[in-house]
C-alpha cells in the first residue's frame, strides 16, 4: 500500500503549534547541527583524510598480524615452508613472521598491506604538516591543531620503528643496535637507560616482547587519542578554506556533511583502501626471508629505515667524529651520535612546534584567521618551509648514501662529504630561490590584475611593433591599466578560465549544486547557496551553472 507523507506548511501553523513541535523535535537539533555542517572541498585538504583512512588499514591489518606474531626471542628451529632457510636457529618471532609469509593463509598481503599503510599514513602526515605550515593554517586559533600534526609524525615515527623491529631479522636487528647505540651516546643516563631497556646487555631476550607491547598497545592508543583530538579540533572550529568568492574570515562555503560530503568521503575511504590493498597484493615490501634472521654481529649493505626515519640515519652518516670530553668527575665522553641522532631531533621538535608563536610574535599578530594563504603571498615563511624541506631531503638522501654510492659506483666517502656540503649550502639555497619564486608570481599576478590576461593574439602596430593583446580583467584607464586589487586568491590566467570553455557535461565530472556557504560561528547554520569555482568575486566567473543548480535550501530543513 502506498503510503504518502504529509507535507507541513509550518509558517502556517498557529505559533504555539511550532513550538510544540520544535519542543519534541528538539533531540534532533544537535544531530542537524551536525549534518549540516559545511565544509570546503580541495584536494589539499585531502592529506589528513588520507592519514585517518590508512590510519584505520593498520589497526585491522595490525589486528590480524596479532592473531599469528609470537614476540618472543627464544631459540627455535625453522621448518616452515621456506625450503632455503629451513633447519636455521631463528628467533620465534622471526619464524613467526616467516609463517604469516608463506603459511597463513592471507598473511603476506596482510602483512605488506601494514607496512604500506604505515608507508602512506606517513606520508600523508608529512603532506599534511607542509599543507598546514606553507599555508598559514597554524595561526591562531588553529596552534593546538599544529601541534597535534607534529606530534603525530613523531609517534608515528616511533610505530613504524617499534614495528620494524617486530620480525627480528637482520634489518630489525641492525635498527636495535643502532637505537641502542643512540641511547648510550647520551650523557649520565645513556648506559643506565640502555640496560633498563634491553634488560641488560645488548641485544639480550626481552626486547621484542617489550617493543611489541608498545607497539601494539601503547604507541597505537596514543595515536588513537592525537587522531581524536585532531578531528575533534575539525569539528569544533570553523574550517579553513581558501580565499575566493565570497570567502571570508566569517563564513565557510563548501558542502554540506550530508549527504555529499560525507559520502564523498566514504568513496575516498574506499579508493585508499584499495590503492592499499593493491600495493600489499602486488608489490613486495619488506622480504625478511632475503634479509634472513638477526644476528648481532651482522650488518649487511643497504640496511636502512623506512623513509621517514631516514633523516636521522642520514644524521648519524654525515655528522664528522667530533668527540666531546667534558672533564667533570671521572669524565664523561659525548659522542657526536649524540648531536645528529638526539639534539637535532630535539631541535627540529621543538622549534617547528614554537614556529607559530615565533611567527605571530614577530608579525604582532593575535587575530584569528580562517582563510589560507598562498605561499606566494608569505615568501618568508615560504622560504623558511623550502629550507627547512631541503635540509630533510638532503639528509634522507644521505640515509641511502651506501645504496646510492654502490649503484652508481660512487666512493662512499664522496657521498658523505656532498652530504656534508650539501647540507650547508642546499636549504639556505632553497630558502633565496624560493624567496625569489614568489615575489616573481606575486608580481605576474599583479601584471595581470593591471593589464589582463595573455590571449595568444599578436597584433601589429602600425608602426611595426608587435605587442600581444591582453584581455583586461576590469574596465581600464586611458592607458589600458585595470583598478582591481589583490584578493589573495587565485587570479585567472589563462583565457578559459574566463568563462570560455564551460565544462561540457555537467555533473558528471563537476558538481551540478554550487556550495554551500555558512555562518562560521559554532553549528554553522545555512545561510545560503552560491555559484560554483569563481575566482573572486571582481574578476570575471567561469561559467555558472545557476541554471540546473537547486538551491541547497530545497535539499534542506531551513536553519532553525
Ligand atoms: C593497533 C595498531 C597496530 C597493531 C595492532 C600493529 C601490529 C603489528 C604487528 C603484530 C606487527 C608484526 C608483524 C610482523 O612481524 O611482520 C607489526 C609490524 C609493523 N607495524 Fe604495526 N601495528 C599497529 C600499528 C602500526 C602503526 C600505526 C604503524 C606505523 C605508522 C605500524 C608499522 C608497522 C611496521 C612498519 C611493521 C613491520 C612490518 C613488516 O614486518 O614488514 N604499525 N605491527
Amino acid at each position: 500500500m502506498a503510503m504518502s507523507r504529509r507535507r507541513i506548511d509550518l509558517p502556517a501553523l498557529p505559533s504555539d503549534a511550532g513550538e510544540g513541535r520544535g519542543k519534541r523535535l528538539r533531540a534532533a537539533t544537535p544531530l542537524r547541527a551536525l549534518l549540516n555542517r559545511v565544509f570546503p572541498d580541495h584536494w589539499s585538504f585531502l592529506f589528513g583524510e588520507v592519514a585517518l583512512y590508512s590510519f584505520i588499514v593498520l589497526l585491522l591489518t595490525g589486528l590480524f598480524l596479532t592473531l599469528f606474531v609470537e614476540p618472543s626471542m627464544k631459540e627455535v628451529v625453522y621448518d616452515g615452508s621456506y625450503k632455503p632457510l629451513r633447519g636455521t636457529d631463528v628467533s620465534a618471532a622471526f619464524a613467526s613472521t616467516m609463517d604469516i609469509s608463506f603459511d597463513v593463509r592471507g598473511g603476506l598481503v596482510i602483512r605488506q598491506m601494514h607496512h604500506w599503510a604505515a608507508l602512506l599514513f606517513m606520508a600523508s602526515i608529512v603532506g599534511l604538516i607542509l599543507r598546514v605550515f606553507f599555508t598559514g593554517a597554524f595561526r591562531k586559533p588553529r596552534r593546538a591543531s599544529w601541534i597535534v600534526a607534529l606530534l603525530l609524525f613523531w609517534t608515528g615515527c616511533l610505530a613504524g620503528y617499534t614495528g620494524y623491529t617486530l620480525p627480528d631479522d637482520a634489518l630489525s636487528g641492525t635498527s636495535l643496535r643502532i637505537a641502542s647505540g643512540v641511547m648510550l651516546s647520551i650523557p649520565v643516563v645513556g648506559s643506565w637507560l640502555t640496560t633498563s631497556i634491553f634488560n641488560g646487555e645488548f641485544p639480550g631476550d626481552v626486547i621484542i616482547g617489550r617493543l611489541y607491547i608498545v607497539h601494539t598497545l601503547l604507541v597505537p592508543a596514543i595515536l588513537v587519542a592525537l587522531i581524536a583530538v585532531h578531528v575533534g579540533l575539525v569539528f569544533r572550529r570553523t574550517p579553513m578554506q581558501w580565499p575566493g568568492s565570497g570567502r571570508t574570515n566569517a563564513n565557510v562555503v563548501g558542502e554540506r556533511l550530508f549527504p555529499r560530503y560525507v559520502l564523498k568521503r566514504a568513496g575516498f575511504c574506499c579508493l585508499v583502501f584499495g590503492v592499499i590493498a593493491l600495493l600489499g597484493g602486488l608489490l613486495q615490501i619488506s622480504p625478511i626471508w632475503l634479509a634472513g634472521p638477526s644476528r648481532s654481529a651482522v650488518v649487511g649493505a643497504g640496511s636502512g629505515p623506512d623513509w621517514y626515519m631516514m633523516f636521522l640515519d642520514g644524521a648519524s652518516r654525515l655528522m664528522p667524529a667530533w668527540e666531546l670530553d667534558i672533564p667533570i668527575g671521572g669524565g664523561y665522553t659525548i659522542p657526536p651520535m649524540f648531536w645528529a641522532t638526539v639534539v637535532l631531533p630535539g631541535v627540529l621538535f621543538v622549534s617547528s612546534i614554537g614556529y607559530p608563536f615565533i611567527e605571530a610574535r614577530l608579525n604582532g599578530d593575535t587575530q584569528d584567521h580562517h582563510l589560507l594563504q598562498r605561499p606566494r603571498d608569505v615568501p618568508a615563511r615560504t622560504g623558511l618551509g623550502a629550507m627547512a624541506t631541503v635540509f630533510y631531503v638532503v639528509l634522507t638522501a644521505a640515509g641511502a648514501s651506501d645504496v646510492i654510492a654502490a649503484r652508481f659506483d660512487i666512493s662512499v666517502n664522496a657521498m658523505t662529504w656532498a652530504g656534508r656540503i650539501g647540507l650547508l649550502i642546499l636549504p639556505p639555497l632553497a630558502y633565496y630561490v624560493a624567496y625569489r619564486i614568489c615575489l616573481g608570481l606575486q608580481q605576474h599576478d599583479r601584471q595581470v590584475l593591471a593589464r589582463g590576461v595573455e590571449t595568444g593574439i599578436i597584433r601589429r602596430l602600425p608602426g611595426g611593433r608587435f605587442i600581444e593583446v591582453h584581455q583586461p580583467l576590469s574596465a581600464t584607464d586611458g592607458a589600458g591599466r585595470g583598478d582591481l586589487e589583490y584578493a589573495g586568491s587565485a587570479v585567472p590566467k589563462k583565457m578559459n578560465r574566463l568563462g570560455a570553455l564551460a565544462p561540457a557535461v555537467k555533473g558528471f565530472f563537476w558538481p551540478v549544486d554550487g556550495p554551500t556557504e555558512a555562518l562560521a560561528s559554532a553549528g554553522h547554520s545555512l545561510a545560503k547557496s552560491g555559484t560554483h569555482g569563481v575566482v573572486n568575486p571582481a574578476y570575471p566567473a567561469r561559467g555558472t551553472r545557476d541554471a540546473d543548480a537547486r538551491t541547497n535550501d530545497e535539499m534542506t530543513n531551513q536553519p532553525s
